[in-house]
């Protein structure tokens, strides 16, 4: 009775905004057409994935994981709504979901905070959110079952690390070394943390510089832009530590365009996060260094964590991935071939 009451609330509260016609702008369908859906979904668990968007190679490799796992096979109704790199698109997307009564919902948030409204409304509807890829910071505990992803700042810490052993081991531990950042979407949990880890090192070598740090919103076509912006204010770059793999395509198109080198014996060091099957080639044919993995098949374990759910346990609230990274110094080639992403 109290769910039912919420959901009323939760409609109020939409009728009185601009989203009266939110639950078709999901489904697809009328509010007749929808509530013949509710009949068909009989039977499933219905989910609703509010994603970030499209902007990446690992975005595009996350969202097939969960179309591939939340299948009615599998026993699922997914409704997946695309947030086309937009926070406000989400929250609308998740008050769609409350209307539409998903029995979850998960949430790969843009940036870390501005939710706890949304949250709470899903709260005050029964409707358990699980966080997935990037985390929220809210004001209070409680409002979501979970949060399941990558380490960010180890990422960033060990991309840090890779290049004081890697300075070494070229003699160059004493140089001076200018270092310029693409960050990727600013406020995301991707940038804070690989940002935050590789700063913390960064920190402990005096003979290290950053020089520039601006964002590319982890696009190729922005990771470009930024490349050429770094490369017209800097002559003397020996690092560009870009925090996703599109952006550092993008890099080195521009510093291949400026007539520069990069990756192995190049003039620039690579170091990327990821580890898509696309840049592991590219570190085959020398433009990238060092790549650090970024796992984007979260469904299976996030459809894990429902079953949990579905038979009354509790889940831990933190769940981090495995993961690893690599560098030219390995044999990827066989690697690449079993990769699915
Ligand atoms: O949140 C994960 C990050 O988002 C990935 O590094 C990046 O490629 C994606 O767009």
């Amino acid at each position: 009775v109290n769910r039912k009451i919420s959901i009323i609330l939760t409609i109020a509260m939409l009728l009185t905004g601009c989203c009266g016609c939110a639950k078709a702008a999901v489904s697809g369908q009328s509010s007749a057409g929808a509530s013949a859906q509710e009949d068909s979904n009989a039977g499933y668990i219905t989910v609703g994935f509010c994603q970030v968007g499209s902007e990446s190679d690992w975005r595009i490799a996350c969202s097939n994981s969960y179309k591939e796992e939340f299948t009615e096979v599998n026993g699922y109704r997914l409704l997946f709504a695309d947030g086309e790199g937009k926070q406000e698109n989400q929250i609308k997307s998740m008050r769609e979901f409350i209307l539409q009564d998903v029995d979850y919902i998960l949430l790969d948030p843009i940036v870390e905070t501005g939710w706890d409204a949304v949250l709470k409304e899903a709260k005050s509807a029964g409707i358990p959110v699980i966080i997935c890829d990037r985390e929220v910071k809210t004001e209070e505990d409680g409002l979501y079952e979970c949060w399941i992803g990558s380490d960010f700042e180890k990422e960033g810490r060990n991309a840090g690390k890779w290049l004081a052993d890697y300075l070494q081991s070229k003699g160059r531990d004493q140089e001076k070394i200018n270092i310029v950042t693409i960050q990727g979407t600013m406020g995301s949990s991707a940038q804070l943390g690989r940002t935050k880890g590789f700063g913390d090192v960064l920190k402990e070598h005096a003979n290290w510089t950053m020089l520039g740090q601006e964002s590319g919103d982890f696009t190729q076509a922005k990771g470009q832009e930024v490349m050429e912006d770094f490369l017209r204010k800097y002559h003397d770059i020996d690092v560009v530590i870009s925090e996703n793999d599109n952006m550092t395509f993008g890099a080195v198109n521009a510093i291949q365009a400026a007539g520069k080198t990069c990756g192995r014996n190049g003039d620039i060091v690579i170091i990327s996060f990821d580890a898509v099957k696309t840049a592991l080639q590219s570190m085959i044919d020398g433009n990238i260094n060092a790549d650090f993995e970024c796992n984007p098949l979260l469904a299976p374990l996030v459809e894990k964590d429902i079953e949990k759910l579905q038979a009354g346990e509790s889940l831990e609230k933190v769940q981090y991935i495995d993961e690893t990274y690599f560098d030219d110094t390995m044999d990827l080639k066989s690697l690449i071939t079993e990769r699915k992403y």
